[in-house]
């Protein structure tokens, strides 16, 4: 049985957070946690920095919106994540500055622009960061190219827009958003250094320990 009230709290309280560190500027960014029977999620236009629980977006089981303020126009990209992976109980999406600027590259591994550099990386992320192609920021045509991509990877990167990272709760999804933030600016810092990767042999038993 899930709390809609500590949830609603929880939203606010993770959102703050991220955007106190710079996670998020101005009206960027956009979170949504799934309910028995609906979703929340962030409203449209709304700070990061100072949401109202109350106000969270409400919407039913269809998608419809049956309570608080207009939700966000990104409603597509998180229903994408619902409809492609089962575990998925909430999903971030961020124009987090390093995420983005990976998102930006031109030649980067398009299932997998981040090397394993780290442990966290693999663990809260997993192997296949897909790279999706551009869409206008609403646009309903991201959602089976995001689904698509989905099937196989707990997050994305929407190419020049920024990172879309799924969990199985609230707490995951935030938490791997972060550290895809982390492993992106590390990977950025490090460009054009020599690199000492993890192994497929270090990649692997982290993917069993650690599932
Ligand atoms: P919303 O304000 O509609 O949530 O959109 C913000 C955003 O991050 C667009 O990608």
């Amino acid at each position: 049985m899930k709390d809609e009230t500590a949830l609603r709290e929880a939203v606010c309280t993770l959102a703050a957070s991220l955007f106190a560190r710079g996670f998020s500027v101005g009206s960027a960014g956009n979170i949504s946690v799934r309910l028995e029977d609906g979703v929340l999620i962030t409203p449209t236009n709304s700070c990061l920095g100072r949401l109202d629980p109350a106000r969270l977006s409400r919407l039913d089981a269809a998608w419809r919106h049956i309570g608080g303020d207009a939700p966000s126009k990104e409603v597509f990209m998180h229903r994408a994540f619902y409809q492609a992976r089962a575990e998925a109980q909430a999903v971030v999406h961020l124009h987090s500055t390093w995420a983005t600027a990976v998102a930006c590259l031109e030649e980067v591994d398009a299932r997998a622009p981040i090397p394993p550099l780290t442990p966290y990386f693999v663990m809260r992320i997993g192997e296949t960061l897909p790279v999706v192609r551009y869409f206008r920021p609403g646009d309903p045509a991201m959602e089976p190219a995001i689904a698509a991509a989905a099937r196989t990877a707990r997050a994305v990167l929407l190419a020049n827009h920024g990172p879309v990272v799924s969990g199985a709760s609230l707490t995951d999804a935030v938490y791997a958003a972060e550290e895809l933030e982390e492993a992106a600016k590390l990977f950025m810092l490090l460009r054009g250094e020599r690199v000492r990767r993890l192994t497929s042999a270090q990649v692997a038993d982290l993917g069993r320990r650690f599932g």
